[in-house]
């Protein structure tokens, strides 16, 4: 055998250790990519007229990178409206200006300009997602983001044949969705209720229009697939199964989970799960499915049902898909629900805080308030829907809250956002009365205090499973349960060995869910209902988190292209 390099072999050796050592050092990598939003028809999606989309895909592209890598992503705004792009589950350390949500942590992107996000990736793996996150442009500006174990290091489970992004998204076949809570807001009414829900982009095979369309699996029997499930939903949450196959779910909101068998997955807006597929079935062609679960009685829903298909490898393309859509738990059925959720747990032992600094008690609800102009809205009795944290309907402020705190200009936001309810009452009663004001108020938290944050949902005009998600952060769920929180019998009942660690979490219908977390992160981070209509309303409230002591603790600076308001 012959040594052909043209380099002396001592210097060939340092060569290789070089290059060796600069890849340990550069391990991290950086990914640049560039998003841009255009607004136009999308034959793709039934002749869709007008639409949001990145790229021209719908859904975006899917981001990829590994545990602990970093990306910048130039966003360039080429439609007609404003937009800012959020990474959800992306704990986006120090970093506030790159979080996205508008008029909390920066101005829009106005039509025209462009603007570079950096996500600095740290404890991340699996599947999380990113979305606009101004009006309603999320609808149709999202895609998948996976984080793969660090380079080296593989999944805590046998390694899948393939993976599949399957994102799950709601569709108005006339409306021009960027029109839905401006007129929403006119009104005091329901915002318009969607004519489908969509896997891939497309409503399926039960819909004429995209049944040629409709997104296909394609599986080799006796092979494993991690699907990379996301809801990427406006306004419902579903229930979600593949007919005659066993889902084993192993992550949720880019967190491992210790792995659990079931039959079909309740996924709220704003979550993530993966979950591994066996092809281990005869040989066909069968159904995923996915329909709304809706518990909030008497609230108008999209009850219709997406479909995709998944294609053992052989099976001629051309059969007619003759089996029936899996069996899906009824649209109410929050026992089916509780059953699901119930088996989150996170993979490994977790540091939870014990000794607590904070304690808040929010409560969440969807209620009416008086209409201000003579004209009745077309809300019930004639007034107007809201949403409240506190009985306080969140206001946008003029230019985000993040400056505003960053450069200390007044008359932007207050800090007395209540830390409990105003007044104590029968959370979960019937017949509740619930004064609610309009207000842009915020906690301030010391940096590294300990906290827990009780969600308590709230009966007052209707009671609903409430997906309420926290920018900035993880926390560990301690509890949940249904009816009024009791502060003496409940923490007793806390799972402090190993609860799941999550980014967005569904509060019970008519019941509350107990959070922990560590203010390690400084910055103005956002907290609010997932489901849009709710946030539209008002359910929405902020965290300010202080500086740390140290260089390393303190709020990173603004970058210079931030756009201004
Ligand atoms: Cu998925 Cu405020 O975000
Ligand atoms: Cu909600």
């Amino acid at each position: 055998m012959e040594f052909k390099l043209n380099i002396p072999n001592t210097l060939a050796i340092g060569f290789f250790l070089f290059a060796f050592l600069t890849f340990q050092i550069t391990e991290a990598k950086v990914h640049r990519h560039t998003l841009k939003i255009k607004s136009k028809a999308y034959t793709r999606l039934c002749n869709t007229k007008e639409i949001l989309t990145v790229n021209r895909e719908l859904p975006g592209p899917t981001l990829r990178a590994y545990r602990g890598d970093k990306l910048i992503v130039n966003v360039i705004n080429n439609a007609n409206y404003n937009i800012t792009l959020h990474w959800h589950g992306a704990r986006q350390i120090r970093n506030p200006w790159s979080d996205g949500p508008e008029y909390v942590t920066q101005c829009p992107i106005r039509p025209g300009q462009s603007y570079v996000y950096r996500i600095d990736l740290t404890i991340e793996e699996g599947a999380i997602w990113w979305h606009a996150h101004s009006q309603w442009a999320r609808a149709t500006v999202h895609g998948a983001f996976i984080v793969y174990p660090k380079r080296g290091s593989s999944y805590p489970f046998p390694t899948p044949h393939r993976e599949f992004p399957l994102i799950l998204g709601e569709w108005w076949k006339k409306k021009n969705i960027m029109d839905i809570p401006g007129s929403a807001n006119k009104t005091g009414g329901e915002p318009a209720i969607s004519d489908a829900y969509t896997i891939n982009g497309q409503p399926g095979y039960l819909y004429p229009c995209s049944k040629p369309d409709t997104f296909t699996v394609t599986v080799v029997p006796g092979r494993r697939y991690l699907l990379r499930i996301i809801n990427a939903v406006m306004d419902e949450e579903l229930f979600f199964a593949i007919a005659n196959h066993t889902l084993t779910v192993v992550a949720k909101d880019g967190l491992y989970l210790k792995q659990f068998n079931t039959t079909y997955l309740m996924i709220t807006p704003g979550q993530s799960m993966d979950v591994l597929l066996h092809a281990n079935q005869r040989s066909d062609r069968y159904f995923l499915a996915a329909r709304a679960y809706s518990s909030a009685f008497g609230a108008g829903f999209d009850k219709t049902t997406t479909t995709a298909i998944l294609q053992y490898e052989g099976v001629p393309l051309t059969d007619e898909l003759n089996r029936n859509p899996p069996v899906l738990p009824p649209y109410n059925h929050t026992e089916a629900t509780t059953r699901f959720t119930s088996q989150f747990r996170s993979l490994r032992p977790v540091n939870i805080p014990v000794k607590i600094d904070t304690r808040l008690l929010y409560a969440i609800s969807v209620n009416l308030m008086n209409c201000s102009d003579d004209k009745p809205c077309t809300g019930p009795y004639g007034k107007r829907f809201s949403s409240s944290v506190n009985n306080i309907s969140f206001v946008n402020p003029s230019i985000d809250i993040l400056r505003a705190y960053y450069r200390r200009i007044g008359g932007i936001f207050q800090e007395d956002f209540p830390r409990n309810p105003p007044t104590e009452f029968d959370y979960t009663g019937e017949n509740l009365p619930f004064p609610t004001r309009f207000g842009t108020k915020v906690v301030v938290l010391d940096f590294n205090s300990s906290v827990e944050l009780v969600l308590q949902g709230t009966n007052v005009l209707a009671s609903d499973n409430h997906p309420i998600h926290l920018h900035g952060y993880s926390f560990f769920v301690v509890g949940s349960g249904f009816g009024n929180f009791d502060r003496q019998k409940d923490p007793l009942r806390y799972n402090l060995v190993d609860p799941p660690e999550e980014t967005t979490v569904g509060v019970p219908r008519n019941g509350w869910t107990a959070v922990r977390f560590i203010a390690n992160n400084p910055g103005v981070w956002l907290l609010h209902c997932h489901i849009e209509r709710h946030a539209t309303w008002g359910m929405n409230t902020v965290f300010i988190v202080k500086d740390g002591p140290t260089k390393s603790s303190r709020m990173l600076k603004p970058p210079p292209d931030l756009p201004s308001c």
